[in-house]
């Protein structure tokens, strides 16, 4: 049982969390975490309050609703709250809705009998009108749902917004309140500026001078009301026909369904309809049409009884498959990669998917021109799950995998897997690495990256633009860079050519395991190039092997296997590697291995056989390494002591045995450490 303060603490925490990512989403625009993420944190929240009815905190999202208003802009306290939705993701969040229904009103007749008006939720941010006396008077953001930002002049510059209704039936005084959303269209110019579609909305809309907000075609959707006198109309389905009349836009599909099982249809017809639509949506908003029902149910905390919005899966969504292109990675990979229509999934626009080789292309048969199910699970980068057959046109053609590498024309080969007996999935560029010249960028990249040298101001793109400029053709060549060519660049300038110098100067200086990484050799990942910096110690001993091809030592290291063997051994078989690493050790200052020297079982040797407890062979030699001891691959009258564990080798303890070593067990080494 955890005790109420570690809960507290927790719950704390995740307040914390959200307190920030509301800040980076409401008044920054500039979203850190994905929509999904902040849904389960939001969630994760709503539970442990649920759970423990001690936890309670004014930034909650069960009590606040967006965020609080910026400092731009003068503020207005909304008449009627602009509320909140609650959230139902599958079939059991709509049944136990239905029932808290049927529970308030205390009445069984209701059962699968509601009629809902069903609204598509655009993701874009909401706004309230004031019309007073037929001229649109006032114009606020929602804020935090009890006041919001006065944008009148930015809002009178959507087209959209009537500025002046002239029916007779239109109230004198009455809040209009709806979505201020950019289409999909429009977002594509502004794509550099902001993460999506909703971000550019609440972007424009938030301009200080509403000439910025103009430039910005803004349209807006109308679904509710706020302050309203008195009104004539019984359902929300006639009161959105009034809107019209009255020449808003209202939604297209907006439309009339009752009972759960037509609500789920529904729902799955539109998911694969959206990707479609002009706008993004991001679930539908079911509200009971009946008003004098919904005026019966009222509200809870921040949202109302009478609606909910059924989400969209937040990490999928459908797109149509506009081109395949065949990308080559670092190791010479081929990975045909899907160019899709962009789509919003979860907040981040998407317009690329992995169809990952040329098997799955086959046997999902995925073709140009296909309309696909899109999936963007966490970090990972999106892939293509699988085709909706039904919206295929008659004359897709199959995709031909290239027989060729697209980038040097080398053979495409499938490596042979010893251990599962089969070819590999993957086709990769049968040419040595600086052969092919997408390899190359592709090693120049992952040279400078974060992981590797961390150059800053060296991404992706530039290294691009460098490649084409013909700045670049191998790693070292970063060392040798003409500043004076870079500067005069577009967007260029200078100080950032001044800062992207400092920036490669400081990355020359760089951890043994770090330069081994950046190498890009194939399976040496960060892991595996930390075990073989702490095995070689020093730049010296690492090229030394590269030269004598002494590979077979490598055997001693725990963790690094055939595999990984065989692959450094092929990085050092080609001359212009072995040139790279020459030169890249006489450009850069890389630190030996550190290795304290006045540890607890210092100048004593250690070898270790069979299974440890509760630590693996590897971390034990490590922490021997890190407390100055040494370890020996093999029993020779140098070695100290023989470690053993469990199911040790007989023969190393016969040998250790005769030549009258210490042979110990685990806890007795653990003592020594002691
Ligand atoms: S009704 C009292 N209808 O969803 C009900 N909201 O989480 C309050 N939204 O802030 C809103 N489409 O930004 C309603 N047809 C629709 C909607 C809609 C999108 C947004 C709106 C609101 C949020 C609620």
């Amino acid at each position: 049982m955890k005790s109420r303060n570690l809960i507290k603490k927790e719950y704390l925490s995740k307040i914390q969390e959200i307190k920030k990512h509301n800040k980076f989403y409401y008044e920054k625009n500039s979203p850190k975490i994905s929509d999904e993420k902040f849904d389960i944190l939001k969630k994760e929240i709503l539970d442990l309050e649920k759970k423990y009815n001690f936890l309670k905190s004014k930034w909650s999202p069960s009590t606040t609703i967006g965020y609080k208003p910026s400092k731009n802009f003068l503020k207005s306290i909304h008449r009627t709250k602009m509320l909140s939705l609650s959230n139902a993701f599958n079939e059991e969040d709509l049944i136990n809705f239905e029932k808290k229904i049927s529970n308030f009103l205390n009445t069984n007749s209701l059962k699968n009998n509601i009629e809902y008006s069903v609204e598509p939720k655009i993701d874009g941010i909401s706004a309230s009108l004031t019309y007073k006396n037929n001229s649109l008077a006032l114009g606020v953001s929602r804020g935090n749902g009890i006041e919001g930002e006065i944008i009148t002049e930015n809002l009178k510059t959507v087209n959209s917004i009537p500025k002046k209704i002239n029916n007779k039936d239109f109230p004198k005084d009455i809040d209009i309140r709806g979505e201020v959303y950019i289409e999909k269209k429009d977002f594509e110019k502004l794509k550099d500026r902001f993460a999506n579609p909703r971000n550019a909305a609440s972007g424009s809309l938030r301009q200080k001078d509403p000439n910025e907000t103009k430039k910005i075609p803004l349209k807006f959707i109308a679904y509710t009301y706020g302050f309203i006198g008195s009104s004539s109309f019984k359902k929300q389905s006639e009161f959105l026909g009034l809107l019209e009349t009255w020449g808003f836009k209202v939604n297209k599909f907006n439309s009339i369904v009752k009972g759960i099982d037509k609500l789920i249809r529904n729902h799955n017809e539109f998911e694969k309809k959206r990707y479609d639509l002009d706008f993004d949506v991001d679930g539908l908003v079911y509200k009971i049409n009946n008003i004098d029902l919904q005026k019966r149910l009222g509200f809870v905390a921040n949202a109302p009884r009478w609606a909910i919005a059924h989400k969209f899966s937040a990490n999928s969504s459908f797109s149509k498959i506009l081109n395949i292109e065949v990308q080559i990675g670092r190791t010479g990979a081929l990975t045909p990669v899907a160019k899709v229509n962009p789509v919003n999934i979860g907040g981040v626009v998407v317009s690329n998917a992995t169809l990952h080789n040329e098997e799955e292309i086959i046997r999902k048969d995925i073709r140009v021109g296909d309309v696909v199910k899109i999936e963007r699970a966490g970090d990972v980068i999106p892939h293509v799950l699988s085709v909706d057959l039904k919206k295929r046109a008659g004359n897709l053609k199959k995709f031909i995998f290239p027989k060729k590498c697209p980038s040097c024309q080398s053979k495409v080969i499938k490596d042979y897997n010893k251990n599962t007996k089969k070819f590999d999935a993957v086709q990769r560029c049968s040419s040595e690495g600086y052969k092919c010249e997408k390899i190359v960028i592709e090693k120049i990249k992952h040279f400078v990256s974060k992981e590797a040298l961390n150059i800053e101001g060296l991404g992706k793109k530039v290294v691009e633009k460098f490649w084409e400029l013909k700045f670049l053709k191998f790693p070292q060549d970063i060392f040798n860079l003409d500043y004076k060519k870079i500067e005069v660049l577009e967007g260029w300038g200078k100080l950032s050519s001044l800062n992207l110098k400092n920036a490669i100067d400081k990355s020359k200086n760089i951890s043994l395991d770090k330069f081994i990484y950046s190498l890009g050799i194939r399976y040496i990942g960060q892991e595996n190039a930390k075990l073989l910096a702490q095995h070689f110690q020093t730049k010296v001993n690492f090229c030394k092997m590269s030269k004598n091809f002494n590979f077979s030592l490598l055997s001693n290291i725990d963790g690094i296997g055939e595999t990984q063997i065989n692959s450094i051994k092929k990085f050092f078989s080609d001359h212009i590697n072995i040139n790279v690493v020459q030169q890249l050790v006489s450009e850069m200052n890389v630190r030996d291995t550190k290795q304290s020297n006045d540890g607890k079982l210092k100048n004593k040797t250690f070898m270790f056989t069979g299974k440890l407890s509760k630590i693996s062979r590897a971390e034990a030699k490590s922490i021997t390494e890190q407390n100055s001891g040494k370890i020996l691959s093999n029993v020779t009258k140098n070695l100290d002591y023989l470690v053993i564990g469990e199911k040790p080798t007989t023969k190393k303890i016969k040998q250790a045995n005769e030549l009258n070593i210490k042979v110990i067990k685990q806890s007795e080494w653990e003592d020594l450490l002691n």
